[in-house]
């Protein structure tokens, strides 16, 4: 992803959040080097995206869409095995996620690939109601080899 292609993603963005990120949170993560990739078809249309953080020993996804009509053809799947990849080619040791506990997709796709809920960020969305969403924090162990942890993600996603 390049500053170029923030037109097309900000659309996409737009439409398929009630909170979507802004042009500035793309842009910095972009001039803070994340890791952003697109999902493109054949015809270089754009069918999605991820933008995550490499920290010490561990990446963190911020953010990963795939547009309503390309939804439920294995693109978000792609993209974690992607970056799962990425993760274990740098040696870390976790991937990280929040989601909103309502966002059933997506949870879906983390537990199919093995993350679990370790945590809960309190009021950490906001809504359109005056009330805030709590966060899930999941992680999957890139290191469970030996200790039992994550051995589901580590077969779903080899
Ligand atoms: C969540 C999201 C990224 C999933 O991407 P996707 O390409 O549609 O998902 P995939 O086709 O790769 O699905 C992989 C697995 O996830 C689960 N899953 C995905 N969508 C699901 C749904 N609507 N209902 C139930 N399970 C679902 C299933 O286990 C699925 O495997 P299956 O199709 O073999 O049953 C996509 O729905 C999306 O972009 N939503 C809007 C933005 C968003 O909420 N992003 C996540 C923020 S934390």
């Amino acid at each position: 992803m390049t500053v170029a292609d923030l037109d097309e993603v900000l659309a996409l963005e737009l439409r398929a959040y009630s909170h979507p990120w802004s042009r500035g949170n793309f842009i910095d993560s972009l001039a803070a080097a994340y890791t952003a990739e697109l999902r493109l078809d054949g015809d270089g249309r754009l069918l999605g995206y991820f933008v995550a953080l490499q920290g010490f020993e561990e990446t963190h996804l911020l953010n990963i869409t795939v547009a309503s009509y390309a939804q439920r053809a294995g693109h978000g799947r792609a993209m974690l095995e992607r970056l799962h990849r990425l993760a274990r080619q740098r040696g870390d040791q976790a991937l990280w996620l929040e989601v909103r506990p309502s966002n059933l997709p997506a949870r879906a796709l983390y537990q199919s690939l093995g993350f679990v809920q370790v945590g809960c960020r309190r009021d950490y969305y906001p809504t359109d109601r005056p009330q805030r969403e709590d966060a899930w924090v999941m992680r999957l162990n890139l290191d469970a080899e030996g200790c039992g942890l994550g051995k589901r993600g580590q077969d779903a996603l080899v």
